[in-house]
């Protein structure tokens, strides 16, 4: 962690509940992490766990019925409680979002081309014929050969992976420190996902954005991430530098989760069954009061006082391993 890491998104004790017909729905609790400009956080985790949520709490786009507690602070402002008018301003500059279907983005009615200069145009107060400029660069900078005739295509024009890439230029135009992509790849093929992925990477450096991946593809994590954090039932499990979580992951959701992801590149792992992962997963507050779990393993890095030096979740901004308060573990 080099000590100049300038810190682009800090979310600290975000809540999120949905107010439902049948009651207060509560989907994400008490969730703190940070992001600088150049790193790739993967919020990784199975459907349903909140991960969008998450992401959208950062970017303000979260519905009404949506009750936020906590701080999102883009760029040191803190965007929880904001006017619609203030986020869409903030949208337009501090963070931008891909989302899993391009069409969410774009406007079917409305050439490609023309789409990026508007939004030049709108946030960056350029002229028409330099925001047309700037947007066949963008096209070009997500690897479009051709940028002048996908310029004046309608969206049903194109593929998949090359809606996904205007809606990719589209983000990046009004250069954002935070980018924030929802399962951007995957509906695509793989072939379309690695490109994908690429740009995104590429990108990310070259504008010195941080990117906030949600996904729950551990090959994309491994791909794309400089951190890591593992979301189990609205709550992250483990949060660690990728490097460490690879290699030792210290959470038995996380050990789930990788071992149950199918490798390619490893033929005896086709015949191995897939490691399933122990429901309900340990969380913190069971840690805390005891876990009964089976393998003589787990119960040894379980059991609170078990062994002094079992460290569950690494939760503070210089990623140091940490026990939350109260924690006897
Ligand atoms: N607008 C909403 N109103 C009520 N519940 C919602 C709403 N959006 C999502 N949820 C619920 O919140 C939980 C988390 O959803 P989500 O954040 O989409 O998870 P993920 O992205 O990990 O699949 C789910 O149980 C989902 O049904
Ligand atoms: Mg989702």
């Amino acid at each position: 962690m080099t000590l100049n890491r300038e810190v682009a998104l800090k979310v600290s004790n975000l809540s999120v509940t949905y107010q439902t017909s049948r009651g207060p729905a509560p989907v994400v609790h008490d969730v703190s992490f940070s992001l600088a400009r150049g790193e790739t956080l993967a919020i990784v985790g199975e459907s349903g766990s909140g991960k969008s949520t998450m992401a959208m709490a950062t970017a303000g786009l979260l519905p009404d019925q949506a009750h936020v507690t906590g701080t999102v602070a883009l760029d040191g402002v803190d965007i929880v409680g904001q006017s619609k008018r203030v986020l869409e301003d903030i949208r337009g500059s501090a963070v931008a979002v891909i989302f899993q279907n391009p069409m969410t983005s774009l406007n079917p009615t409305m050439r490609v081309g023309d789409q990026i200069a508007e939004q030049l145009i709108r946030h960056k107060a350029m002229k028409r014929a330099v925001a047309r400029n700037r947007s066949l660069e963008l096209l070009r900078e997500v690897m479009i050969n051709d940028p002048e005739g996908v310029y004046r295509k309608y969206p049903h024009q194109l593929s998949g992976g090359m809606k996904q890439r205007v809606m990719i230029a589209m983000a990046v135009s009004c250069e954002p420190k935070v980018l924030i992509a929802d399962e951007p790849t995957t509906a695509l093929d793989v072939t379309v996902q690695a490109e994908i992925l690429q740009i995104m990477r590429a990108l990310s450096r070259e504008h010195s954005m941080g990117l906030l991946l949600v996904t729950h593809d551990m090959g994309v994590v491994a791909e794309m991430a400089t951190h890591v954090a593992v979301v189990y039932d609205g709550r992250f499990v483990e949060y660690a530098p990728a490097a460490d979580l690879f290699t030792d992951p210290l959470h038995p959701y996380t050990q789930g989760l990788l071992h149950s992801q199918p490798r390619i590149d490893d033929p005896e792992a086709r015949h191995r069954r897939l490691a399933t992962i122990p429901r309900p997963a340990p969380m913190l507050e069971h840690l805390e009061h005891g876990y009964e779990v089976r393998s003589e393993e787990q119960e040894k890095t379980l059991r609170p006082g078990h062994n002094p030096d079992s460290r569950f979740v690494r939760l503070n901004d210089n990623f140091s391993p940490v026990v939350r308060e109260g924690s006897t573990v």
